[in-house]
């Protein structure tokens, strides 16, 4: 498959037009939740502009006999998350939005505790077929840049940052 490498800096840039679009938008959210491990690191530098607290999830691909699963089946609340997202504004963030059906899933979880409404971010949005879908309940979806179907390559993942680094220059 083919690949694309990216900077640190182009993300941090793709994630500033992110919150500014947020902005413009008029949606004000008041809290930002990370779906882990790929948009911790987008939602930190989000948060740089939008100033929102972040909370932090993780899917887990396991089901309930602990076996594993193709599909999220679980989202691990880390700090007590659900009980502060009752009437919240959430902006939630990932890094990729590839079949999306991890987004449908999270989104739909966070649904479940009652915010007041949910917008969703991704750095990068695959032009393909998907497996999941956006619900109608999510008031805003920005993807910051829309690729086609390749392996996305992030700075984070990289153990020579230099030579990925050299890899995004090409
Ligand atoms: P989606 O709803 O966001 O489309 O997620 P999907 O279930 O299709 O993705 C399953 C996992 O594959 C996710 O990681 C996602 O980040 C990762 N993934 C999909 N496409 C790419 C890509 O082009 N590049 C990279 N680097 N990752 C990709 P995860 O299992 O949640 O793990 P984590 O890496 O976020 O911790
Ligand atoms: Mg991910």
């Amino acid at each position: 498959m083919q690949k694309r490498y990216f900077t640190y800096q182009e993300i941090h840039k793709t994630a500033k037009a992110i919150a500014e679009r947020v902005t413009a938008s008029g949606f004000i959210p008041d809290v930002i939740v990370a779906i882990g491990s790929g948009g911790f690191i987008p939602a930190r530098i989000i948060r740089t502009y939008l100033g929102k607290p972040i909370l932090a999830v993780g899917i887990a691909y396991y089901d309930a006999n602990d076996k594993p699963t193709e599909f999220p089946r679980k989202v691990q609340w880390i700090e007590e998350a659900e009980r502060k997202l009752s009437g919240k504004k959430i902006l939630l963030v990932d890094e990729v939005d590839d079949s999306r059906t991890t987004l449908e899933y999270c989104i739909r979880e966070l649904m479940n505790h009652h915010p007041a409404e949910i917008a969703a971010a991704v750095l990068h949005n695959k032009d393909k077929p998907k497996r999941g879908v956006i619900p109608p309940e999510v008031s805003l979806y920005i993807a910051g840049e829309d690729l086609p179907d390749l392996w996305v390559v992030y700075p984070w993942d990289a153990e020579d940052i230099d030579e990925h680094d050299r890899k995004a220059r090409q």
